[in-house]
Protein backbone atom coordinates (compact mmCIF):
# COMPACT_ATOMS: atom_id res chain seq x y z
CA UNK A 1 0.00 0.00 0.00
CA UNK A 2 2.84 2.71 0.77
CA UNK A 3 4.29 2.28 -2.34
CA UNK A 4 0.88 2.87 -4.28
CA UNK A 5 0.86 6.22 -5.76
CA UNK A 6 -1.06 9.88 -5.00
CA UNK A 7 -2.53 10.72 -7.88
CA UNK A 8 -2.97 14.57 -8.47
CA UNK A 9 -5.85 15.64 -10.54
CA UNK A 10 -6.39 19.32 -12.28
CA UNK A 11 -8.41 20.33 -15.56
CA UNK A 12 -4.81 20.52 -17.15
CA UNK A 13 -1.56 21.42 -16.67
CA UNK A 14 -1.97 23.95 -13.40
CA UNK A 15 -1.89 21.18 -10.76
CA UNK A 16 1.65 21.08 -11.41
CA UNK A 17 2.02 23.84 -9.49
CA UNK A 18 0.44 21.56 -6.77
CA UNK A 19 2.76 18.75 -7.83
CA UNK A 20 5.94 20.33 -7.29
CA UNK A 21 5.27 21.21 -3.96
CA UNK A 22 4.02 17.79 -3.18
CA UNK A 23 6.83 16.45 -4.42
CA UNK A 24 9.44 18.99 -2.61
CA UNK A 25 7.31 18.16 0.90
CA UNK A 26 7.06 14.38 0.06
CA UNK A 27 10.35 13.53 -2.10
CA UNK A 28 9.80 9.75 -1.50
CA UNK A 29 6.58 9.31 -2.60
CA UNK A 30 5.61 8.01 -6.13
CA UNK A 31 3.00 10.26 -7.56
CA UNK A 32 0.63 9.54 -10.33
CA UNK A 33 -0.24 12.96 -12.21
CA UNK A 34 -3.29 13.65 -14.64
CA UNK A 35 -4.71 16.89 -16.48
CA UNK A 36 -8.04 17.22 -18.45
CA UNK A 37 -6.31 19.44 -21.13
CA UNK A 38 -8.84 18.08 -23.45
CA UNK A 39 -11.87 19.34 -21.41
CA UNK A 40 -9.95 22.58 -19.62
CA UNK A 41 -10.94 25.47 -18.71
CA UNK A 42 -13.52 23.87 -16.11
CA UNK A 43 -14.20 27.45 -14.47
CA UNK A 44 -16.60 28.69 -17.32
CA UNK A 45 -18.31 25.10 -16.99
CA UNK A 46 -21.53 24.55 -15.10
CA UNK A 47 -21.49 23.28 -11.88
CA UNK A 48 -22.60 19.74 -13.04
CA UNK A 49 -20.87 19.63 -15.89
CA UNK A 50 -17.86 20.14 -13.75
CA UNK A 51 -18.79 17.56 -11.29
CA UNK A 52 -19.51 14.89 -14.34
CA UNK A 53 -15.97 15.22 -15.23
CA UNK A 54 -14.25 15.28 -12.12
CA UNK A 55 -15.96 12.60 -10.82
CA UNK A 56 -15.51 10.66 -14.39
CA UNK A 57 -11.67 11.17 -13.92
CA UNK A 58 -11.66 9.92 -9.70
CA UNK A 59 -13.14 6.81 -11.11
CA UNK A 60 -10.52 6.21 -12.96
CA UNK A 61 -7.50 7.46 -10.53
CA UNK A 62 -9.28 5.17 -8.07
CA UNK A 63 -9.22 2.28 -10.72
CA UNK A 64 -5.41 2.72 -10.93
CA UNK A 65 -4.87 1.54 -7.10
CA UNK A 66 -3.60 5.02 -5.78
CA UNK A 67 -3.68 5.63 -2.37
CA UNK A 68 -5.00 9.33 -2.14
CA UNK A 69 -6.30 11.62 -4.26
CA UNK A 70 -5.06 15.18 -4.30
CA UNK A 71 -7.57 17.03 -6.37
CA UNK A 72 -4.76 20.33 -7.23
CA UNK A 73 -7.96 22.07 -9.24
CA UNK A 74 -9.65 24.75 -6.97
CA UNK A 75 -12.48 24.82 -9.49
CA UNK A 76 -12.85 21.12 -9.32
CA UNK A 77 -12.87 21.24 -5.47
CA UNK A 78 -15.14 23.92 -4.98
CA UNK A 79 -17.89 21.70 -7.22
CA UNK A 80 -17.33 18.23 -6.17
CA UNK A 81 -15.51 17.65 -3.17
CA UNK A 82 -18.76 17.03 -1.05
CA UNK A 83 -19.51 14.07 -3.69
CA UNK A 84 -16.25 12.69 -4.11
CA UNK A 85 -16.02 12.12 -0.20
CA UNK A 86 -19.52 11.00 -0.33
CA UNK A 87 -19.14 8.49 -2.65
CA UNK A 88 -15.71 7.52 -1.68
CA UNK A 89 -15.84 7.39 2.30
CA UNK A 90 -12.96 5.37 2.88
CA UNK A 91 -10.58 7.08 0.71
CA UNK A 92 -8.16 9.54 1.45
CA UNK A 93 -9.14 12.58 -0.28
CA UNK A 94 -7.78 16.23 -0.20
CA UNK A 95 -8.78 19.37 -1.91
CA UNK A 96 -6.86 22.69 -2.62
CA UNK A 97 -8.83 25.77 -1.64
CA UNK A 98 -7.92 29.60 -2.48
CA UNK A 99 -5.31 30.60 0.32
CA UNK A 100 -7.73 33.22 1.90
CA UNK A 101 -6.99 31.84 5.48
CA UNK A 102 -3.29 32.87 5.17
CA UNK A 103 -4.49 36.20 3.43
CA UNK A 104 -5.98 37.15 6.35
CA UNK A 105 -3.30 36.08 8.83
CA UNK A 106 -1.27 37.93 7.04
CA UNK A 107 -3.04 41.02 6.58
CA UNK A 108 -5.74 41.24 9.37
CA UNK A 109 -7.35 43.85 8.31
CA UNK A 110 -6.39 44.09 4.71
CA UNK A 111 -7.25 44.56 1.33
CA UNK A 112 -7.03 41.21 -0.49
CA UNK A 113 -7.56 40.12 -4.11
CA UNK A 114 -8.59 36.86 -4.57
CA UNK A 115 -8.14 35.86 -8.50
CA UNK A 116 -9.63 32.81 -9.65
CA UNK A 117 -12.00 31.24 -12.41
CA UNK A 118 -16.06 32.13 -12.32
CA UNK A 119 -16.50 28.86 -11.03
CA UNK A 120 -14.90 28.90 -7.88
CA UNK A 121 -15.68 32.15 -6.87
CA UNK A 122 -19.40 31.69 -7.14
CA UNK A 123 -19.35 28.30 -5.56
CA UNK A 124 -21.00 28.16 -1.80
CA UNK A 125 -17.12 26.75 -0.74
CA UNK A 126 -15.80 30.07 -1.35
CA UNK A 127 -18.71 32.29 0.40
CA UNK A 128 -18.14 30.08 3.40
CA UNK A 129 -14.58 30.86 3.55
CA UNK A 130 -15.22 34.12 3.22
CA UNK A 131 -18.05 34.10 5.97
CA UNK A 132 -15.19 32.40 8.11
CA UNK A 133 -12.57 34.29 7.33
CA UNK A 134 -12.85 37.46 5.43
CA UNK A 135 -14.90 39.18 7.78
CA UNK A 136 -12.65 41.78 9.02
CA UNK A 137 -10.87 42.11 5.00
CA UNK A 138 -11.24 44.61 2.55
CA UNK A 139 -11.99 41.34 0.26
CA UNK A 140 -12.56 41.76 -4.46
CA UNK A 141 -13.41 38.85 -5.96
CA UNK A 142 -11.41 39.04 -9.30
CA UNK A 143 -12.59 35.93 -11.78
CA UNK A 144 -9.99 35.55 -14.65
CA UNK A 145 -11.48 33.94 -17.27
CA UNK A 146 -8.90 33.88 -19.86
CA UNK A 147 -5.68 33.43 -18.03
CA UNK A 148 -6.10 29.73 -17.78
CA UNK A 149 -5.34 29.29 -22.00
CA UNK A 150 -2.32 31.36 -21.39
CA UNK A 151 -0.51 28.96 -19.28
CA UNK A 152 -2.34 25.45 -20.96
CA UNK A 153 -0.62 27.28 -24.33
CA UNK A 154 2.36 27.67 -22.73
CA UNK A 155 2.63 31.43 -23.22
CA UNK A 156 3.78 32.80 -19.47
CA UNK A 157 5.78 35.45 -19.84
CA UNK A 158 5.24 38.51 -22.97
CA UNK A 159 3.29 41.63 -23.48
CA UNK A 160 0.02 39.60 -24.16
CA UNK A 161 -0.66 37.82 -21.13
CA UNK A 162 0.56 41.02 -18.79
CA UNK A 163 -2.19 43.04 -21.05
CA UNK A 164 -4.85 40.26 -20.55
CA UNK A 165 -3.79 40.14 -16.15
CA UNK A 166 -4.31 43.81 -16.48
CA UNK A 167 -7.87 43.35 -18.23
CA UNK A 168 -8.56 41.13 -15.62
CA UNK A 169 -7.60 43.20 -12.63
CA UNK A 170 -8.75 46.48 -14.09
CA UNK A 171 -11.90 46.76 -11.82
CA UNK A 172 -9.39 46.05 -8.34
CA UNK A 173 -6.78 47.62 -8.12
CA UNK A 174 -7.91 50.89 -7.66
CA UNK A 175 -6.61 50.81 -3.97
CA UNK A 176 -3.28 49.02 -3.62
CA UNK A 177 -3.79 45.79 -2.73
CA UNK A 178 -2.28 43.95 0.39
CA UNK A 179 -2.34 40.64 -0.59
CA UNK A 180 -2.96 38.69 -4.16
CA UNK A 181 -4.51 35.25 -3.45
CA UNK A 182 -4.07 32.86 -6.41
CA UNK A 183 -7.11 30.62 -6.60
CA UNK A 184 -6.42 28.92 -9.54
CA UNK A 185 -3.34 26.55 -10.25
CA UNK A 186 -2.80 27.69 -13.54
CA UNK A 187 -1.86 31.00 -12.32
CA UNK A 188 1.74 30.39 -9.97
CA UNK A 189 3.04 29.71 -13.58
CA UNK A 190 1.93 33.66 -14.19
CA UNK A 191 3.46 35.06 -10.77
CA UNK A 192 5.73 37.09 -13.45
CA UNK A 193 3.11 38.24 -15.49
CA UNK A 194 0.84 39.45 -12.35
CA UNK A 195 4.19 40.73 -10.60
CA UNK A 196 4.73 43.05 -13.89
CA UNK A 197 1.04 44.40 -13.63
CA UNK A 198 0.95 45.04 -9.77
CA UNK A 199 4.01 45.77 -8.95
CA UNK A 200 6.61 44.85 -5.70
CA UNK A 201 4.53 45.39 -3.04
CA UNK A 202 1.70 42.88 -2.61
CA UNK A 203 1.93 39.55 -1.19
CA UNK A 204 1.34 36.53 -3.56
CA UNK A 205 0.01 33.51 -1.88
CA UNK A 206 -1.05 30.28 -3.47
CA UNK A 207 -2.75 26.89 -1.93
CA UNK A 208 0.04 24.95 -3.18
CA UNK A 209 1.99 24.22 -0.21
CA UNK A 210 -0.78 24.31 2.85
CA UNK A 211 -2.25 21.16 0.21
CA UNK A 212 1.08 19.49 0.22
CA UNK A 213 1.41 19.71 3.96
CA UNK A 214 -2.28 18.50 4.69
CA UNK A 215 -1.55 15.76 2.51
CA UNK A 216 1.42 14.56 3.84
CA UNK A 217 0.00 15.31 7.34
CA UNK A 218 -3.52 12.59 6.08
CA UNK A 219 -1.10 10.37 4.94
CA UNK A 220 1.13 10.04 8.29
CA UNK A 221 -2.15 9.82 10.15
CA UNK A 222 -3.27 7.02 7.97
CA UNK A 223 0.31 5.28 8.39
CA UNK A 224 0.70 5.46 4.63
CA UNK A 225 4.07 7.68 4.00
CA UNK A 226 6.56 5.98 2.33
CA UNK A 227 10.20 6.60 3.29
CA UNK A 228 13.38 5.06 1.35
CA UNK A 229 15.10 5.78 -2.23
CA UNK A 230 13.35 8.94 -3.76
CA UNK A 231 10.09 8.53 -5.70
CA UNK A 232 8.46 8.24 -9.30
CA UNK A 233 6.53 10.54 -11.04
CA UNK A 234 3.92 9.69 -14.00
CA UNK A 235 2.52 12.70 -16.17
CA UNK A 236 -0.56 11.93 -17.87
CA UNK A 237 -3.19 13.64 -19.72
CA UNK A 238 -6.29 13.70 -21.81
CA UNK A 239 -4.73 15.59 -24.47
CA UNK A 240 -1.48 13.85 -24.66
CA UNK A 241 0.23 15.78 -27.78
CA UNK A 242 4.21 15.74 -27.79
CA UNK A 243 3.64 19.66 -27.26
CA UNK A 244 1.91 19.37 -24.12
CA UNK A 245 4.02 16.70 -22.59
CA UNK A 246 6.66 18.75 -22.92
CA UNK A 247 5.56 21.80 -21.61
CA UNK A 248 4.24 19.25 -18.41
CA UNK A 249 7.49 18.35 -17.93
CA UNK A 250 8.81 22.12 -18.16
CA UNK A 251 6.20 23.11 -15.68
CA UNK A 252 7.24 20.93 -13.07
CA UNK A 253 10.43 21.89 -13.75
CA UNK A 254 10.02 25.85 -13.32
CA UNK A 255 10.98 27.52 -10.35
N1 LIG B 1 -6.61 24.99 -12.40
C1 LIG B 1 -7.95 25.10 -12.05
C2 LIG B 1 -8.19 25.77 -10.72
O1 LIG B 1 -7.38 25.65 -9.83
C3 LIG B 1 -9.00 25.45 -13.06
C4 LIG B 1 -8.65 26.06 -14.34
C5 LIG B 1 -9.74 25.88 -15.38
O2 LIG B 1 -9.76 24.80 -15.96
O3 LIG B 1 -10.56 26.78 -15.57
O4 LIG B 1 -9.19 26.38 -10.51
Amino acid sequence: MHNRPIAVFDSGVGGLSVLRELIRVMPEENFLYFGDSANAPYGDKTTQEIRTLTLRHAQELFSRRIKALVVACNTATSAAISELRAQYPDKIIIGIEPALKLAVTHFPKGRILVMATEATLRERKFAFLMERFGQRCDICKCPCPGLVEYVERGELTGAAVEDAVREELNGCLDRPPDAIVLGCTHYPFLRGAIRAVVGETPEILDGADGTAKETKRRLSDAGLLRTGLPGRVELTNSLPTPQLMRLSEQLLSAE
